[in-house]
């Protein structure tokens, strides 16, 4: 018994050192509280943190290992048996090599020994990045374990740190305390999602430039959708462990037709770990009888507002007879805008049966604390190309939530007024209004350079080597503004410093800095929030005040 244990741990520890030599590719599977290894179904390892003992990975802070209670662990696989909790904060820190990552926690909200299952609530960063924010287990809908996946960069001899911290609020009770259940890291190939060096970067939808993706950012997987056919789980995924989910929550059923065809499919590009196969062998297009509106093809996700989102679509023509340009026109609207005007995946692929993805970066304009709004993704046939053959067709949908530039990707608790700082590219400001508001703007930037504004510093990385188009989301810094200091800085919002008013209340001179520095503080009016003016995190470039 203890020579076989022996043997497997020894087993693991080669396997570490042969994954760690070989450069490229790391995969490594913690399950978090426990002790031993467990074979996962998918081949690896799952590794008990109390009992790793490797120079690749260290915890540090106050933490216990937990077990969830008999009755509840019986059916659930092995990282779901045990967790790592606390009411202090804990960091696991990896030292993996650079390069892309994603990182996956694990949680399964349960009653651990000691805690109580309400009160879990905890935000969890990187060096970098908010990951999650006030997160709470045990609103995720239904669900009896489930898992979080980011995707971040590590930059050279840099270690990878995952600190997770219970919340500390008043609105929340005293003993709130952090867990998790499993901590997956898994190597992902360069240029995959993150825009390549060299790339002019990704369209977004409804505006005449780019989005580059760059190392400073990090994603957040949404949505991972095999259009058409049945999920398919990590299992099928061999490298990178990724899970699909059928289209049938998402997709309006009028006049959709599911193909699922026994094709060998070929990938238009080298990046064979794009996707699995199996999302290229089933489809959506839309019915033969199809009439006028009928036509389209429309998917609705659920996504928080206020962040910017890649959402990638996967096509591969898989109907036999569809087999040169021009037999199938579509066009591609995300969010009431068009996204493709001629799209033509023959043309984008070179063939029937060779895969091609696309992608976009919609905007999901709002504030944080609004919660959700629809992303709709419609393909709309193109009516004077209507023949025999269908025509529009969708393989698989992918969406991500992208950092916003204060690094965080977690929503914001409604409590706190919200306080960000100035742009240094103009294009970034006006990125979360709509039309109606970019006038209100505009008049305010100018009043902003007329009292001559403090630049409230965004450490912002520029890199002159890229387009002009680059909308960075560089490392910011952003400093934050107790109400007392913007009291002091306003003269406890003397009448006598108003400098401009609009829909959202009016604009006062501030001095902050014992006077060295002159800000504009924009005081929302008393129920402007949400009604009136927008208050976009981490897009907003004014301190802001609370009614
Ligand atoms: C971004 O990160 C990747 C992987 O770590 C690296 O290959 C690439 O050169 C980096 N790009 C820049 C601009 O630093
Ligand atoms: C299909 O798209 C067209 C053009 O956007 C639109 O006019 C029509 O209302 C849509 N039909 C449906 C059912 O969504
Ligand atoms: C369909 O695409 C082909 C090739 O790109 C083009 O020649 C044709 O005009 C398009 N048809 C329509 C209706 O847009
Ligand atoms: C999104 O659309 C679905 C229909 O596809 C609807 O049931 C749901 O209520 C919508 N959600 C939001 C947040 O608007």
């Amino acid at each position: 018994m203890f020579l076989s244990q022996l043997f497997i741990l020894l087993l693991c520890i080669q396997t570490i050192i042969i994954s760690t030599a070989t450069n490229i590719h790391e995969n490594v599977a913690i399950s978090c509280g426990a002790s031993g290894n467990y074979p996962a179904p998918d081949g690896r390892l799952w590794i008990g943190d109390s009992t790793f003992t490797s120079s690749f990975l260290h915890l540090t802070g106050k933490s216990i290992n937990s077990r969830v209670p008999h009755q509840a662990a019986l059916s659930d696989p092995v990282p779901y048996k045990s967790a790592r909790s606390s009411r202090h904060q804990f960091t696991y820190k990896f030292s993996v090599k650079p390069g892309h990552k994603f990182i996956r926690l694990h949680f399964k909200p349960a009653l651990y020994n000691g805690f109580y299952k309400s009160k879990a609530i905890f935000t969890v960063k990187t060096d970098q990045h908010t990951l999650l924010s006030d997160f709470i287990p045990t609103l995720a809908a239904g669900m009896n374990y489930f898992k979080k996946e980011f995707c971040i960069n590590v930059q050279e001899s840099e270690t990878l740190s995952i600190t997770f911290i219970p919340s500390r609020k008043s609105s929340f009770s005293e003993d709130t305390y952090a867990f998790v259940n499993a901590i997956e890291i898994v190597s992902i190939p360069s240029g995959l999602y993150f825009t390549p060096d060299g790339d002019q970067g990704v369209p977004i939808v409804g505006r005449n430039y780019r989005f580059y993706i760059d190392n400073s950012t990090a994603l957040e997987t949404i949505q991972r959708i095999n259009v058409g056919g049945n999920s398919i789980s990590s299992l099928e995924d061999a490298t990178m462990f990724r899970d699909w989910e059928d289209d049938t929550n998402y997709l309006i059923q009028v006049g959709a037709f599911s193909i699922n065809r026994a094709v060998d499919i070929r990938y238009a590009s080298s990046a064979t770990h794009v996707a699995p196969k199996e999302v290229y062998l089933t489809a959506r297009s839309v019915g033969a009888h199809c009439h006028s509106n009928f036509c389209n093809l429309t998917w609705n996700i659920p996504l928080d507002l206020g962040f910017r989102y890649l959402v990638r679509l996967h096509f591969c023509e898989i109907e036999p007879m569809i087999t040169y340009e021009g037999q199938r026109n579509f066009t591609i609207v995300i969010n009431n805008q068009n996204a493709e005007d001629d799209a033509n995946v023959i043309k984008w692929s070179g063939g029937n049966g060779i895969s091609v993805y696309r992608d976009y970066v919609a905007i999901m304009e709002g504030d944080r604390r609004e919660g959700k709004r629809n992303l709709t993704i419609v393909l709309q046939p193109k009516f004077p190309s209507i023949s025999k053959h269908a025509n529009a067709i969708l393989n698989g949908i992918e969406v991500f939530k992208i950092s916003n530039p204060d690094n965080n990707l977690g929503s914001v608790s409604p409590v706190h007024p919200v306080i960000s700082s100035t742009p240094e590219k103009s294009e970034e400001s006006v990125l979360f209004y709509t039309k109606n508001q970019i006038a209100t703007v505009l008049t305010f930037m100018v009043t902003l350079v007329n009292v001559a504004v403090y630049y409230i510093r965004c450490i912002s990385e520029m890199n002159s080597g890229k387009t002009n188009n680059r909308i960075s989301s560089g490392e910011h810094q952003c400093r934050q503004f107790s109400l007392d200091e913007m009291e002091r800085s306003t003269n406890n919002f003397d009448p006598q410093l108003v400098i401009g008013s609009g829909g959202y209340g009016p604009v006062y001179k501030g001095d902050i800095d014992g006077g060295k520095t002159t800000v504009a503080v924009k005081r929302l009016k008393r129920g402007s929030s949400p009604g009136g003016e927008r208050v976009l995190d981490g897009n907003q470039y004014v301190i802001y005040a609370p009614p």
